[in-house]
């Protein structure tokens, strides 16, 4: 199953990914959890995302492109994914149809979690994320066993550098602007399922198990 997560920063991308993962088994791949590893081991290419990620911007197109292409080849991907923040754009979303379709491939659903902007102000003050794995936790809605560790991997907790309101804003205004547009790309593509991103985190894992399995 090839899964496309859509939504608004905070919307719930990554923990619904991580969970649909794991119920499938197949990989997560989300683009902003290779750049922050890529920032964090000091790579050029974490170099280079770094200054438009705290600026809240897109990273070129081309700085994603080959990589997810790359990346959805390896030999785990062979019965699936689920890409998390990619494609962001409407020529991500080319190119990820063109590489598919030379391998004879297509994206099976792209999953919208609806959320409106004013709930997401609220929520991403409150994330914490795993350095190590990426793990995503909400100190009010998803806390950990022990407060500053991560439940998966033992790994430090942190508050994203791109987590400040002021930053927040701008990258909502981008996703409007640059990541919405995908809606009706994969509307047309008779691929988009819609999930109400607003309900407890469960309740929006059993609406996509449930939309999934139909
Ligand atoms: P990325 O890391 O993808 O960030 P994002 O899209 O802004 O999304 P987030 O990770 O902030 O939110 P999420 O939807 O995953 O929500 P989460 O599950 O954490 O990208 C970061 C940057 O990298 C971009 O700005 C860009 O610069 C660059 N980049 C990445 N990919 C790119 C690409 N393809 N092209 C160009 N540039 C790219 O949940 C948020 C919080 O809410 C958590 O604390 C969670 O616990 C909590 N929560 C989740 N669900 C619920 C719920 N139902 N109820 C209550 N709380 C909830
Ligand atoms: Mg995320």
């Amino acid at each position: 199953m090839k899964i496309i997560m859509l939504g608004a920063p905070g919307a719930g991308k990554g923990t619904q990914a991580k969970m649909l993962a794991d119920q499938y088994g197949i990989p997560h791949i989300s683009t902003g959890d290779i750049f922050r590893a890529n920032i964090k081991a000091g790579t050029e290419l974490g170099t280079k995302a770094k200054t438009y990620m705290d600026q809240g911007l897109l990273v070129p197109d081309e700085l994603v492109c080959d990589l997810v292409v790359d990346r959805v080849q390896q030999e785990d991907c062979a019965k699936g994914y689920i890409l998390d923040g990619f494609p962001r754009t409407i020529p991500q979303a080319e190119a990820l149809d063109q590489a598919l379709e030379a391998l004879g491939q297509k994206i099976d659903y792209a999953v919208n979690v609806e959320v409106p902007d004013a709930n997401i102000v609220k929520r991403m003050g409150g994330r914490r994320a795993c350095v190590n794995c990426g793990g995503t936790y909400h100190v009010e809605y998803l806390p950990t066993k022990v407060e500053g560790i991560c439940d998966r991997c033992g790994g430090e907790l942190i508050l994203r550098d791109d987590d400040k309101p002021e930053t927040v804003q701008k990258r909502l205004n981008v996703y409007h602007a640059q990541t919405q547009p995908l809606i009706d790309y994969y509307t047309a593509k008779g691929a988009l399922v819609e999930v109400d991103g607003t309900q407890d985190i469960q309740k929006v894992f059993d609406d996509i198990v449930e939309i999934l399995s139909k």
